[in-house]
């Protein structure tokens, strides 16, 4: 049976017109990616649409929690005005905990920089791919504000968010909209965070983290994957690490892992070989 032709314009413009992108813009490739990845297995134009939105719901998350963009950027702006760097602290917290990710991490920030840069020396520039809230949690990096830092989401709210709270620290404003599958980074860092995403990018597509982790230009990955369901009933840290290795299995590099509470980090190191060291 011949396939009515589809146009895939005008089906990224609908979904990105719908009232739940409305108001919340996510970046237009992710949405133009899942079309064209969905395109050739549905007949109906219902159809696809309907399994493309079901895929952006999983991916944006917003049921991980937001806060109030406009609330928040008004407050980050009087606390800064205030002058107290721990203000501005506090007020980064109160926004950390409006997202699941984030709100799970708070109580260990300390210790999870620490084990990181431990592992990978401290970064003049860093790489946060698929950030979500995460870079307001600079704060806790004891990083200088000379440092290069680079933060990508699909979601345009956040990264106004992102972009406002760096400036306000002395940073610059280096947080872009950008799918890191569609059009990975291309910055030169020395670290890149990938949080707690691993999981969810390979059920958009499975061996896209691979072809992710490759691709990013840098020597350390710290990569986390939850210890736990979000509402913590089953422990998935066997699950987690087996995931991990079976997606760089075959890989030269050499893997530190740190376990917290909430979240296990495996940083990679992708110069292992060449310097010798397995
Ligand atoms: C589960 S949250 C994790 C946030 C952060 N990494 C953390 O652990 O705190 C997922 C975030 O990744 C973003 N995201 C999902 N897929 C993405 C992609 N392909 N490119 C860029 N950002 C993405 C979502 O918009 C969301 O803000």
């Amino acid at each position: 049976m011949a396939q009515a032709r589809i146009d895939v314009d005008a089906l990224v413009a609908e979904i990105m017109r719908s009232p739940k992108y409305k108001d919340t813009p996510i970046a237009e490739a992710t949405v133009r990616d899942l079309v064209l990845m969905e395109l050739g297995h549905y007949k109906k134009e219902k159809d696809l649409v309907k399994a493309v939105r079901k895929k952006l719901h999983r991916i944006v998350a917003a049921y991980l929690g937001d806060p109030d963009y406009a609330a928040a950027t008004q407050e980050l702006t009087q606390s800064a005005d205030s002058g107290s760097s721990e203000q501005l602290r506090a007020v980064c917290a109160r926004l950390l905990e409006t997202h699941l990710s984030t709100r799970e991490r708070l109580p260990i920030y300390d210790q999870f920089y620490a084990g990181i840069f431990a592992v990978t020396g401290r970064p003049s520039a860093l790489m946060d791919v698929a950030c979500g809230l995460n870079p307001l949690s600079f704060a806790w990096m004891n990083l200088p504000p000379t440092t290069r830092y680079y933060a990508y989401d699909i979601n345009q709210q956040r990264v106004d968010l992102l972009n406002h709270a760096f400036v306000l620290q002395g940073l610059a404003p280096l947080a872009r909209v950008q799918d890191v599958l569609v059009d990975p980074p291309q910055e030169q860092a020395d670290v890149a965070f990938l949080f707690k995403e691993v999981h969810r990018l390979e059920a958009r597509q499975r061996g896209s983290s691979l072809r992710l982790l490759e691709s990013l230009p840098v020597r350390w990955i710290a990569v986390s994957l939850p210890t736990q369901n979000s509402n913590g009933s089953h422990d998935l840290r066997d699950r987690h690490r087996q995931l991990l290795a079976t997606i760089i299995a075959g890989k030269p590099w050499t893997t530190t892992e740190l376990e917290f509470e909430s979240e296990l980090v495996f940083c990679l190191d992708k110069q292992a070989v060449s310097l010798g060291n397995v």
